[in-house]
């Protein structure tokens, strides 16, 4: 039995938010559709649409900065101007609704010169040094500058930082000089993650964006997500560059540096090369990354892999304590795969970490491996080898740095690099991504499967769990109850997916999970009952369900990701980012998964191997707990700095 949950936050258009109204009453949508004429052109729209909506559905471009797709409509920059028949005043388009019949004009000599004031005041206090900041070539204050044609700053310019740059997080960094108070970043933090860092501070022209107790980014509660980041129209906002580092690594002759890469990145990297959105080019950029000089390219949905066969196996063991054991343990388990989400859970709910399994990310699984099992194999000292993940997500850095993150004796991952930085090297060395020869992961880490590579986008964990367990648990293929293993019920964008599964019958436990359990009598009869969660404004509803005994609390597993859509909508990816844009990311991860040859993580040869000649007593043994498993630390709204 399948059920979806559906949860309408304030970015949902109003009109979509009256229909559910209406359908959750029984009633017909009655919203009324009214005639409106933007520029000469004729369209119809209901009633409640804005401006904005109706001009770009006729494709008239409108200028926005404060407007975002993703969150709710502030009306603060006033860029959008529009003339509004009837109106004594230039109107926002972004947030004014039409419920009558309307003539619009957009481009006016008025608009043009009122947009072009509003830039110009925008300018006179903006540091602008285009050609040394991290967003040159991609911001919307620059682009708008020149589409504009600001050549001059009829309120003058600021040249002179005055207001000093935060580096003090592990991940981002904040540059207020740049900030141009369109509080994107504000409701990034409120709206999508519920986390609330920051807060505007002041008003008019005393006016700025600050951190709750005007605290540095070290101590304030932030998850790392890079939500803020990925909304920031200019260069305010960004991640904690660590490129330089990683080139002195490659230029060290006594270093044997390795990369992993992420499944989300392969599906993004493309947008910062001009190709558009899902293009997947995982291939030539193996060969890109050798180029630059790495000595080896590891694939990270190999430990995505190990991941699933270690998250598995703490899940059976809880679930047969549950079910038949007297020693409680804790469900539902949730997963502890996103960095940004298990901050989230330590800052807020510390309550809930002993729902979190203990494995460690696929990323930091893979640190630990390279400084041992690979570093014995390959007789190389863990001291002189250097790990770096490409990762779409700059709280990935954070947890690089958590300081029991070193079970080798060493930093399981000495760097970790967004999509963005990534690019930034390519570019640095001349490379054209889309155009590089294309070659192969190197080995003996080069092959995930299917499932590994859908770990990339919201309900992929999910789906990778329930293709493994079912398989092992009843003997039977998935593909006998999913056309070609594609848990359709797990994916899409749904703020909350719920699905309960019926355990047709219970086989004979397989050799890998012999070391685990005796039998799978346990599950006789058993209906497995999930979540699926994306952004922690959605998590915080979840748990907050499952505190008051709701829906939530009778599930087994829960899989949580901090960023919208997963993976492929972290932090680190390339920007812009809306919901058009990830799906297509989307269909890339599914489109690769689709193709793999191998698509169930327990038979990932190279996976068993590892076991075979690394973790002898198999998954969820000593051995395993001390390299791929961790610990959690409570941390309540204080952060502890690490
Ligand atoms: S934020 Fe934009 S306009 Fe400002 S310096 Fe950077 S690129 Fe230039
Ligand atoms: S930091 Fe960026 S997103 Fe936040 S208000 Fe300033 S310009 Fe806007
Ligand atoms: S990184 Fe995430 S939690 Fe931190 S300030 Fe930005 S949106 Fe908020
Ligand atoms: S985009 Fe409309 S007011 Fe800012």
């Amino acid at each position: 039995m399948i059920k979806a949950c559906k949860y309408r936050s304030c970015r949902t258009p109003k009109t979509e938010r009256l229909r559910d109204a209406c359908e959750s009453k029984g009633e017909e949508c009655s919203i009324e559709v009214v005639a409106v004429n933007i520029d000469g052109k004729e369209i119809q729209v209901n009633k409640g649409t804005t401006i904005l909506e109706a001009a770009r559905r006729i494709g008239i471009k409108i200028p926005t900065l404060c407007y975002h797709e993703d969150l709710c409509v502030a009306g603060i920059c006033r860029i959008c101007l529009v003339e509004v028949e009837d109106s004594n005043t230039l109107e926002a388009a972004c947030s004014y609704s039409i419920y009558k019949s309307l003539k619009i004009k957009t481009h006016t000599p008025k608009i043009r010169r009122a947009r072009k004031n509003v830039l110009e005041l925008m300018l006179a206090s903006h540091v602008g040094e285009c050609y040394s900041c991290i967003r040159n070539n991609n911001c919307e204050l620059q682009r708008l500058a020149m589409e504009y044609g600001i050549t001059s700053y009829s309120f003058g310019h600021e040249n002179t930082p005055k207001k000093g740059v935060d580096k003090t997080s592990h991940s981002i960094v904040r540059d207020m000089d740049k900030c141009i108070l369109c509080r994107r970043c504000v409701r990034s933090c409120i709206d999508l993650q519920e986390v609330g860092v920051y807060t505007v501070k002041n008003r008019g022209k005393d006016s700025s964006i600050a951190t709750f107790k005007d605290c540095s980014m070290e101590d304030a509660v932030c998850i790392n997500c890079g939500q803020c980041v990925n909304r920031c129209p200019t260069g305010a906002l960004h991640e904690k560059d660590e490129t330089e580092e990683v080139w002195r690594a490659l230029e060290d002759s006594s270093k044997h540096v390795v990369i992993q890469t992420a499944p989300a990145p392969r599906a993004g990297i493309g947008e910062e090369f001009g190709m558009p959105p899902g293009t997947p080019l995982t291939l030539e950029m193996n060969t890109a990354l050798r180029y630059c000089g790495f000595k080896r390219v590891f694939d990270t949905c190999f430990t995505a892999d190990l991941t699933i066969i270690e998250e598995g196996t703490e899940l059976l063991v809880r679930l047969k304590d549950q079910l038949i054991g007297e020693k409680k343990k804790v469900l539902p388990m949730f997963t502890s795969c996103s960095p940004g989400w298990v901050k989230y859970l330590e800052h807020f709910y510390p309550e809930f970490i002993p729902s979190l399994s203990t494995a460690k990310s696929p990323q930091q699984m893979f640190g630990s491996i390279i400084k041992t099992y690979y570093a014995k194999t390959h007789n190389i000292d863990p001291k002189d080898i250097v790990t770096v993940a490409l990762m779409p997500c700059t709280a990935k850095k954070f947890e690089a740095g958590r300081p029991e993150m070193n079970s080798s004796g060493y930093r399981d991952v000495d760097y970790g690099l967004t999509t963005r930085e990534m690019a930034k090297m390519f570019r640095e060395t001349g490379i054209d991504l889309p155009n590089m020869e294309k070659s192969g992961f190197d080995t003996p880490f080069g092959g995930g499967s299917g499932s590994g590579i859908i770990f990339g986008a919201t309900g992929g964990v999910m789906e990778s769990a329930i293709r493994t367990l079912f398989e092992l648990v009843t003997g039977d293929e998935i593909n006998s109850l999913f056309q070609h293993g594609e848990i359709k019920e797990v994916r899409g964008f749904e703020d909350v997916k719920y699905m309960e599964l019926e355990i047709p019958k219970v086989g004979e436990v397989p050799e890998i999970l012999r070391g685990v359990v005796d039998d799978f009598n346990f599950l006789k009869g058993a209906t497995l009952k999930v979540a699926i969660c994306h952004g922690t404004a959605n998590a915080r509803r979840v748990l907050e369900d499952i505190k008051a005994g709701g829906v939530f609390s009778e599930c087994h597993f829960i899989e949580f990701m901090a960023c919208p859509g997963g993976c492929l909508g972290g932090g680190g990816q390339p920007i812009p980012t809306d919901e058009n844009i990830r799906r297509e990311r989307a269909k890339a991860i599914y489109s690769e998964d689709n193709e793999a040859s191998v698509r169930k993580s327990y038979q990932n040869q190279e996976v068993l191997k590892l076991y075979e000649e690394f973790l002898p007593e198999g998954p969820g043994c000593k051995k395993a707990h001390k390299y791929l498993h961790t610990s959690y630390t409570p941390r309540g709204k204080e952060e502890i700095k690490i």
